[in-house]
């Protein structure tokens, strides 16, 4: 049987990248999931991916800054599958809208960051803090990143961010462990999304790089920093946080996992 059989899961930011990989790998797996985004359109689109893989998935516009959206989101949940086992933190934003064209953080970077990165987990955690509660069996995963390990010259808005994110999540740990509610954190290195798409546009505005592309720009950081050699895929982190989510890992809690290839060990 497969692991997640009958279990129901949100994931936050699911319309693209890591959210859409772990919305397909939860599928494939056999839970029924809610592909959530702040984006309708991309929401939908991947709901209908995992239904064309015969799985089954509703979308929910939620925006994770807004706890009123949130609040939305858990009753829309409900609704649609009766009840929730596993919650996934993952939307995330490097910036304020356009932050890839500028050289350096804005006050409104930094501020968005905050409001989607942290806030955004702490908004939909406690939306859904108390169903999780009464049921007694929760998993909460939060998508954190290698950046949160360390400081980032110039990127130092996002990184602090990731590294309030493993603070909250551990919070979040200790607060619903007599619950036995779950709660970790993963972090991951270097994918090849949209989200660094724009990184690697960013770079390249800044160095006024004409004959490279964005592609070379993710693939030397990759070379330069990753003892594997490997960039991680979203499937990658899928199948880490159906670990999570599994009964394989009911006495982990409080944990921030890294997926990075080597690139920061502790
Ligand atoms: N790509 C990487 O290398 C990498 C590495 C480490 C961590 N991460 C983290 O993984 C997560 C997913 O990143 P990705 O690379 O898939 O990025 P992405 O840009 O491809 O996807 C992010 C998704 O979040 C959604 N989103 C943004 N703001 C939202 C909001 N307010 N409410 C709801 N949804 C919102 C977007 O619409 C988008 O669908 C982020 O938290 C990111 O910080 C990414």
């Amino acid at each position: 049987m497969p692991e997640l059989d009958g279990r129901t899961a949100v994931i936050t930011g699911a319309g693209s990248g890591i959210g859409r990989g772990i919305a397909l790998v939860f599928a494939e797996r056999g839970a029924e999931v809610v592909v959530a985004d702040i984006d309708p359109a991309a929401a939908e689109s991947v709901a209908d991916e995992v239904r064309a893989l015969g799985g089954t998935a509703h979308a929910v516009q939620a925006d994770v800054t807004e706890r009123e959206s949130t609040d939305g989101l858990l009753t829309a949940s409900l609704e649609a599958c009766g009840r929730i086992d596993i919650l996934v933190n993952n939307a995330g934003v490097g910036g304020a809208p356009g932050w890839w064209e500028r050289s350096s953080p804005t006050p409104e970077d930094w501020e968005a960051t905050y409001d989607v990165n942290v806030i955004g987990i702490v908004n939909v955690t406690s939306s859904f803090q108390d169903h999780l509660q009464e049921r007694r069996a929760g998993r909460v995963i939060n998508i954190a990143s290698a950046a949160g390990r360390r400081g980032a010259g110039g990127f130092a808005h996002y990184s602090a961010s990731k590294a309030a994110a493993i603070n909250v999540s551990q919070g979040f740990a200790l607060q619903l462990a007599g619950h036995n509610v779950n709660v970790n954190c993963i972090c991951p290195g270097l994918l090849w999304t949209p989200l660094w798409e724009k990184i690697a546009e960013r770079d390249l505005i800044k160095s006024g790089e004409t004959a490279q592309t964005g592609r070379q720009v993710f693939d030397e950081r990759l070379e330069r920093s990753t003892p594997l050699g490997r960039e991680q895929t979203p499937e990658d982190v899928g199948k880490l946080a159906a670990f999570l989510a599994s009964d394989r890992a009911k006495n982990v809690t409080g944990q921030s996992i890294n997926l990075n290839g080597g690139s920061y060990v502790n």
